[in-house]
């Protein structure tokens, strides 16, 4: 039975509950000292996993968000093609697929209708499924031929959190289990990424101190009318995310965009009426994440230099290297539960669910440590000095 314990609501909760949902869903499938990840709940031999020629994600909402994560994620480590569907679009793009192939399908709850029919399809074409659910035994997890739980506890709040994490971290660990079975990884390889992976629930617990600053910078924002979030590469489906938490929880209007694309139209409408959501952390130690890096910064002094303001997120670390925000590094927040409270306060009357903070991903080499190492928020001041 869920409880509510010390916090006010089950979404507070349950952003709080990440990293235990992280760690249970985490450590039961990985030997540090042998260096393997055990999945044996996929059900699906290994011969025939290493003759996959594609995999189709299919997933609604947030779970879908997930699934464009783990297409990086799995397409990094195994070389296989992903493709990633809304489960409410599948049937109508005539998917072609059949045997030979894998259809994930990712839900929290197991039983979204949407889903389901897109699982169904994928099997009445012949393809192999694994679910990916939260809730044991749903019809989703029954109708796959294998199905690996995201041990995230029950989720009660409509706004997905803690699933998304742990949803996350399983497409990690099947990511990390494929190119063991495909041997495109070597032993040593396959645990330094599980040693991220243990690292990973620690990481979140730092992030989550930056709870009370969150509500300051909700505190400033609550009146704004529309955000734009924007992230590059796996940052992306995260932008995605942190767009859609907006809209369910505080009824304000937010778009998530891949960062490079805002040249591409979006630019025209950033001004000091729409800020700007931006990841932007970076492994000093990834040629491939300095470059995002760099790009986000230049990105960040044009949206500036149309009088925009800018929210963004940075890692602990490259802000004790010095990097461009540490100027700015008390005023730290990540601002979506908060901008709920605040709306609230401001009379936009009250969404069904109280609202959350952004969530924290996972994923691996050129982008991994974007994502494993702690982030911040912070609010980039309105002269930016780099
Ligand atoms: C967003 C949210 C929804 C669900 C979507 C799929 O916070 O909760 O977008 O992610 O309805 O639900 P599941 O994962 O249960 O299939």
């Amino acid at each position: 039975m869920a409880d509510k314990g010390r916090f006010p609501h089950y979404m507070i909760k349950e952003i709080f509950d990440q990293p235990q949902g992280l760690r249970d869903t985490i450590q039961p499938r990985v030997s540090l000292e042998q260096g393997i990840v055990k999945l044996d709940e996929v059900r699906i031999s290994p011969e025939e996993l290493r003759d996959l020629r594609r995999i189709s994600i299919v997933a609604s909402g947030t779970s879908r968000h997930a699934g464009m994560a783990g297409q990086y994620m799995i397409q990094e480590l195994t070389n296989i093609p992903v493709d990633v569907d809304y489960a409410s679009e599948f049937e109508y793009r005539n998917p072609l697929i059949g045997r030979g192939e894998l259809t994930i399908v990712i839900t929290q709850s197991g039983e979204t209708a949407d889903t389901t029919a897109a699982q169904r399809e994928a099997r009445a074409k012949g393809s192999r499924t694994i679910a990916i659910s939260n809730v044991v035994d749903s019809t989703i997890a029954r109708e796959a031929d294998g199905v690996i739980y995201t041990n995230a506890g029950p989720e009660i709040s409509i706004a997905s959190t803690k699933a998304f994490t742990a949803q996350m971290a399983v497409l990690f660990l099947f990511a990390l289990y494929l190119g063991q079975v495909r041997e495109k990884l070597s032993k040593e390889q396959v645990r330094r990424y599980i040693r991220e992976l243990l690292d990973l629930p620690g990481r979140v617990e730092t992030v989550l101190q930056s709870a009370p600053e969150c509500e300051r910078l909700g505190d400033k924002y609550h009146t704004v009318e529309d955000f734009l979030f924007l992230g590059r590469a796996i940052h992306y489906p995260i932008a995605m995310d942190g767009a859609l938490k907006l809209k369910e929880v505080s009824y304000i209007h937010a778009e998530g965009y891949p960062t490079g694309e805002t040249k591409h139209g979006p630019n025209a409408l950033i001004d000091e009426s729409l800020p700007v959501v931006i990841i932007a952390t970076c492994d000093r130690n990834d040629p491939g994440s300095v470059l995002r890096y760099e790009k986000n910064l230049a990105n960040i002094k044009g949206f500036k230099e149309q009088s925009g303001r800018v929210i963004a997120t940075n890692d602990f670390y490259s802000r004790s290297s010095g990097a461009a925000f540490a100027h700015s590094r008390d005023r730290a927040a990540a601002a979506v539960r908060v901008l709920h409270d605040s709306a609230k306060r401001a009379g936009r009357g009250s969404p069904a669910q109280p609202g959350k903070v952004g969530n924290v991903g996972v994923g691996p080499p050129s982008w991994v440590s974007d994502l494993l190492h702690p982030i911040k928020t912070a609010e980039v001041p309105r002269r930016l000095r780099i």
